[in-house]
């Protein structure tokens, strides 16, 4: 996820561009900024490389959910199924919005398993956002599919995997709504950043208007004098990360993900070599980002063995299963119900009652592809480190033979 590994002058020369006219507020200003808007700018070029009609940049991705789940008047009543190996923020916006996130299943794509979502669908069901994890993509035409007979909207949370494709079309585009992380490590990065893309004009409306507290965006009148058609809130992006976006995402494909593709190659053909292991089914290994290898091993204690010889050789990899921040067993806070609210909610109601509660052993085929899955963080600048790698990957193969 190495956007940062590639800031260089082509950066640079963008945030000087703004710097130069004193001009940080993306909206109004029309005199003073000569014509410069770089958030505009930043969500053209995105929605052009998406082939959508609308993109909104956001401040962030967590923001970026939570702008698409409000644009949608998902709140209070409402269910959202999503994963149970993401990162917190997916359930966190949910939450935040006053409904309550329903946990799937995942399958081999170690993404959402369209099989478990429709055990998980009530009446309340408004919404399903599957999570491209690490790089590649979710089953989202047959998640799509089942989102369609049940008149659901699906979200797709494309934070991990920007520049991702299926059969050429970008992911984030299949659903009603896509949101996209720009954060520090992300594939491309604008410091801290999100984008929603949509092709409904009123969705795309909705959100803009929600992101900007209400503002109705009024193109005949000063921003002073803009009404509003309800509530919303601040989670506007700053021209200086619309600057950031626009020199990232040139780089994008021919350099950032170009790269990346040619590493994951090298380390996939080492670990290709070892019997016991098999890869993350990826449905079309064309458009994947390559943000990460991931392959799983034939029990938890193998997984943990090679893992622990892998570390002791310097080439450590990324245990999911035990990781605080993406795994549903280990979510002690979602599960205790920790909330910073005094009555609790939104666990609790004002009155004391349970809104939702979960079960950490509710998620079993997800635990055990956990527990059996091993990742390797993939960079563009690997050179020194990919012989240590592969040299890591023989000795941990014969360990575990
Ligand atoms: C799957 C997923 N969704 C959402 C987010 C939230 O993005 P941000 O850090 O920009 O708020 C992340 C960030 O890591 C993520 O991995």
């Amino acid at each position: 996820m190495p956007g940062y590994e590639v800031i260089g002058q082509e950066e640079k020369e963008e945030l000087i561009d703004v710097l130069s006219r004193n001009m940080l507020f993306r909206y109004g200003f029309d005199a003073e900024r000569k014509g410069i808007y770089k958030v505009q700018q930043f969500e053209k070029e995105f929605a052009d490389y998406c082939g959508v009609k609308h993109a909104l940049a956001v401040s962030s991705g967590t923001a970026a959910l939570k702008v698409a789940l409000l644009a949608l008047g998902i709140g209070p009543g409402d269910e959202v199924i999503t994963q149970g190996f993401t990162f917190v923020a997916t359930w966190e916006s949910i939450l935040e919005t006053g409904a309550v996130p329903v946990f799937a299943e995942i399958d081999d794509t170690l993404c959402l398993d369209p099989k478990d979502i429709v055990s998980k669908i009530t009446p309340r069901t408004k919404a399903i956002i599957p999570v491209h994890m690490c790089g590649a993509q979710a089953r989202i035409t047959d998640i799509t599919a089942i989102a369609d007979k049940h008149g659901l909207s699906v979200i797709e949370d494309t934070a991990q995997s920007c520049g991702g494709r299926l059969h050429g079309k970008a992911l984030g585009s299949f659903g009603k709504m896509g949101t996209f992380s720009f954060d520090s490590v992300k594939t491309m990065t604008t410091g801290e950043g999100g984008m929603v893309i949509t092709n409904d004009r009123d969705l795309y409306i909705r959100a803009s208007e929600y992101h900007d507290h209400g503002h109705d965006h009024n193109p005949a009148v000063s921003r002073g004098l803009e009404k509003r058609n309800f509530i919303g809130f601040n989670y506007r992006m700053m021209e200086l990360q619309g600057a950031m976006g626009l020199a990232q995402l040139r780089k994008l494909d021919s350099v950032i993900l170009k790269k990346q593709r040619e590493n994951k190659t090298r380390i996939k053909d080492a670990l290709s070599m070892i019997d016991r292991i098999t890869f993350r089914n990826i449905p079309d290994p064309y458009g994947d980002t390559a943000t990460f290898i991931m392959f799983l091993l034939p029990t938890a204690e193998k997984a943990e063995k090679f893992n622990a010889v892998m570390a002791q050789e310097g080439a450590g990899t990324v245990y999911w299963y035990k990781n605080d921040w993406h795994y549903f067993e280990r979510w002690e806070h979602l599960l205790e119900g920790k909330s910073a609210v005094r009555s609790a909610y939104p666990f609790k109601t004002e009155s004391g009652e349970t809104r939702c509660a979960y079960d950490k052993s509710s998620l079993p085929k997800t635990a055990d592809l956990l527990s059996r899955c091993l990742s390797i963080g993939i960079n563009i600048n690997m050179d020194e480190q990919i012989p240590k790698i592969i040299r890591a990957i023989e000795i941990a193969g014969k360990a575990i033979s």
